[in-house]
This record gives C-alpha cells, structure tokens and sequence, in this order.
C-alpha cells in the first residue's frame, strides 16, 4: 500500500514536471515558432528593366556590347573631370595607381592582377566611353563593380577623368569645355 502511494506521488510529480517543461519551452520559444521571413532567408529578383529611384538602369556585364553603346550624358569639364579625379583617387588608385598607368604602381595590385595601363592610346581608342562606364558599375573579369560605392553620374565622371589622361585626350577634352 505503501510503495503503491510512493508510485502514484511520482507519477503526479513526473507529469506535473513534464508540463512545467513544455510550458517553459514554448515560453521561451514562443516569438521563434511562428510564420516569419528571417533576414535574406528569400532573395526576391528584381524584374527586369527596373530603375531604382534617383539611379540609372544598370546593364549586366554580359550585355557589355550594349552598354558600350551608351553615349556619355556627361561633358567632359574641368569639373567634371575634377570630380572623376577625387574618386579615382579613393577607389581606383589602390590597384590601377596614382596615374592610372597599370601594373604594379597600385599597391593592392602587387597582391593582385596587375591591372593595364589606362593611359595607353591603343586602348583608349579601342574603348567606348560606354564601355569603361559599364566596366565600373558592374566590373570586369576579375575587376570588382563599383555601382555599389560610385553613382552612374559618378562613374562617367570618372570615364572623363581618364579620357584626360590620353595623350592627347587632354586635348579633346579642352576642346569641348
Ligand atoms: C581590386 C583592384 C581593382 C580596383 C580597385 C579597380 N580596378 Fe579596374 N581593373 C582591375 C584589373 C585587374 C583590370 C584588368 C582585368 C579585368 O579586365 O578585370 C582592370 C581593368 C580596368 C579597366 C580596363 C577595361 C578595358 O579592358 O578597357 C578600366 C577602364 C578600369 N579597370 C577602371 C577602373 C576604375 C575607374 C576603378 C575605380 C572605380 C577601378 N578600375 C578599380 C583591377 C581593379
């Protein structure tokens, strides 16, 4: 009678334990167990054709030959080119030096591939202004994009900086103020 008395006692103490912890679990887990999106659980695609307000549509790298069809909104002032240099200066310059000539002249680029010489004649006139607009806002083959940190404005700003830096780009450039 006795030890059956003892069983029951332990059996009440057991299921009343086993409640206690269920409610204490829910308690605790209550907010987690519920429908919810958690950050970059989803990764919804922008339609196509897009703009983001106060941006430019941005045109994918693989579309580049579109791209470097686009002309350059921008007239290459003295401003404008002014402001191309401040930004080549903080972004740029780490890899492509502080005379955009290339290879090893950035410091990073001695860590990294060593990038062309920007200033070259044959490539600035094998390249559209497009075309190096689109190489910064969305990169190139190892290049990283800079549309994140630099505006489309601000990269043709920047094109136009680098267009100075031609030999004989200056030129031009003076020629339309
Ligand atoms: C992390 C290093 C790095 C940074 C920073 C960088 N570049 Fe480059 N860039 C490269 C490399 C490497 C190449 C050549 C390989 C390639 O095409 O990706 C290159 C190529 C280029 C080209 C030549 C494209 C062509 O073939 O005509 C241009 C123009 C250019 N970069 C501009 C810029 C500008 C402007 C910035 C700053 C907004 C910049 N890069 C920042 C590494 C860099």
């Amino acid at each position: 009678m006795k030890y059956l008395f003892v069983l029951v006692l332990l059996c009440v103490a057991g299921a009343a334990g086993l409640m206690v912890t269920i409610i204490a679990y829910r308690w605790m887990n209550d907010m987690t167990h519920t429908v919810r999106i958690l950050p970059g659980e989803r990764n919804f695609s922008m339609p196509v054709g897009v703009v983001p307000r106060g941006g430019a549509a941005i045109i994918p790298k693989e579309q580049r030959d579109a791209a470097a069809k686009e002309p350059n909104p921008v007239k290459p002032s003295a401003e404008s080119i002014a402001l191309g240099r401040e930004r080549f200066a903080i972004f740029c310059v780490p890899c492509h030096g502080p005379e955009a000539k290339g290879g090893v002249t950035g410091p990073v680029a001695t860590k990294f591939i060593p990038p062309p010489d920007l200033t070259n004649a044959d490539l600035q006139r094998q390249r559209t202004d497009g075309y190096w607009h689109s190489y910064i806002v969305v990169g190139g083959a190892v290049m990283p994009a800079y549309g994140e940190a630099l505006s489309s404005q601000e990269a043709w700003h920047v094109v136009n900086y680098l267009r100075s830096l031609a030999p004989g780009g200056a030129a031009r450039t003076a020629t339309k103020p």
